[in-house]
């Protein structure tokens, strides 16, 4: 077996040593990345003069091909090739001869992983943006469609005050606004060339790394070559940025769930997007919003089992750092498959109106109201909040229906017993960025607006 290093070593590496160490069976995704990097890197060592124009246009031309069989599927691996990168310069040398075997020429597998991963990165979390911004598209859809349905806005998961439900699925809206903000701040930063930095220590070699980034469209080169080859916090920050998508689509998994039960009755899911019992024929069963719940738990240890990975290393470079692949690839993936499911489950639920609006309607739920009826009138709040108390208790006590307490109380009395009327309380929540009918349409348009821009960004 020949591998890129075998110059050095007396004999065959063990078998299990290659079963362990081999990346190729995860890295071979980073393929069009590391054909980018190759193709800046030999162009850059053309125009420094460590290779000739037609050594150049040899490898270029290597790597074109070698770029179509991976594409294809045609490429054939052989048994000495690690990775990515020791397979595509493998297979450039066979069809550049000795031209290939100066690809390698000043970069080492170190500068060349980080570049690859940041490409991949750059690529992926725009993609995954995109894929956030049409699950915003869809909720901002369904707020405007919702119209004036209402439905009980929750806390401690009791009924506390009504809330539009537009209110209610943009907040889930809002929440994917900062995660996209956290993919593009997450994608500025990463946007740094490690090309040019070699194993640690750069190169006695005239090399051009500023060349070389600007050929690969990255913002800027790196400042330590150090640092460059060993620094993955891109893949940190990208592992949080992925998994806080995770924890939102988790979160708004979790209400689904609660409003297709049967003891809610709020929604019903579309028969695509909901599956089936196994034995219990009846059963329509919400099974993307659960596992969106159970995937945030897997991102999250993508995120910490990278960082633990990370934890202590010496620098610079260190097969450690190889592990810092596999966690990206999956939370990618995942949170890809997430957002996706997650969009055509919410472009097709079918929301009850009536259900929503009766689970709202409860006459305690505009307690508040009539407590700041009576703060208009002059009352401190805190007696307020008391008196309305004891007649929500006199109620459940059964002495009497709340709406006849209140009718009958000489500090309230018919003005307020119309707050209790169905829909009466959410038309009430009027301040800005508020659950009710005027401020949620101010709402949606400043939401248009945002997604508007973020979509030019994406
Ligand atoms: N497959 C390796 C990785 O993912 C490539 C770098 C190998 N470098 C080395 N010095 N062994 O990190």
């Amino acid at each position: 077996m020949s591998t890129l290093w075998h110059g050095r070593f007396g004999g065959d590496p063990a078998e299990v040593l290659m079963a362990y160490t081999a990346s190729i069976g995860f890295d071979v995704r980073l393929a069009p990345d590391d054909i980018a990097g190759s193709r800046a890197h030999v162009r850059m060592l053309g125009r420094v003069g460590l290779l000739s124009e037609t050594e150049v246009a040899a490898v270029l031309a290597a790597l074109e091909q070698a770029e179509q069989e991976l594409a294809s599927g045609e490429f054939e691996f052989a048994p000495g090739d690690e990775d990515i990168h020791t397979a595509v310069e493998r297979r450039v040398t066979e069809l550049a001869g000795a031209a290939g075997a100066k690809l390698h020429t000043g970069r080492s597998r170190n500068d060349q992983v980080a570049t690859d991963l940041r490409l991949f990165a750059k690529r992926e979390l725009a993609s995954v943006a995109a894929d956030a911004i049409a699950l915003q598209q869809v909720l901002l859809e369904r707020a405007v469609s919702a119209g004036g349905a209402y439905l009980p806005g929750y806390t401690h998961l009791q009924r506390a005050q009504p809330v539009l439900l537009a209110h209610h699925l943009l907040a889930h809206g809002w929440a994917l606004t900062r995660d996209v903000d956290r993919l593009a701040d997450a994608r500025a930063r990463l946007d740094v060339s490690p090309l040019g930095a070699g194993a640690v220590a750069g190169s006695s070699l005239p090399l051009d790394p500023d060349m070389a980034a600007a050929e690969l469209g990255f913002a800027a080169r790196f400042e330590n070559s150090m640092d460059a080859v060993s620094d993955r916090d891109f893949v940190a920050e990208a592992l949080f940025a992925l998994a806080m998508v995770g924890v939102h689509l988790s979160r708004l998994g979790e209400e689904i769930v609660f409003w297709t039960s049967e003891e809610a009755g709020f929604a019903t899911l579309d028969d695509a997007y909901a599956t089936g019992s196994s034995m219990l024929p009846q059963k329509k069963n919400p099974d993307i919003a659960e596992l969106a719940r159970a995937k945030a738990g897997r991102l999250i240890g993508n995120l910490t089992g990278l960082l633990a990975t990370l934890k202590g290393l010496p620098l610079a470079y260190n097969r450690d750092l190889q592990e810092d692949k596999e966690p990206l690839f999956d939370a990618v993936e995942q949170i890809r498959l997430g957002l996706r499911a997650m969009t055509g489950l919410m472009a097709s639920i079918a929301f009850h109106a009536d259900a929503m609006a009766a689970a709202a309607d409860a006459p305690s739920s505009a307690a508040t109201d009539l407590a700041e009826h009576l703060v208009v009138d002059g009352m401190a709040f805190r007696d307020a909040h008391a008196a309305v108390g004891h007649l929500v208790r006199r109620s459940l006590e059964g002495e009497s229906a709340l709406a006849d307490l209140v009718r009958a109380d000489p500090r309230l009395g018919e003005a307020a017993a119309e707050l209790l009327a169905s829909g009466a309380a959410v038309t009430r929540r009027t301040t800005p960025g508020g659950a009710g009918p005027e401020p949620v349409a101010t709402q949606i348009e400043r939401f248009r607006a945002r997604l508007a821009a973020d979509a030019a960004r994406f």
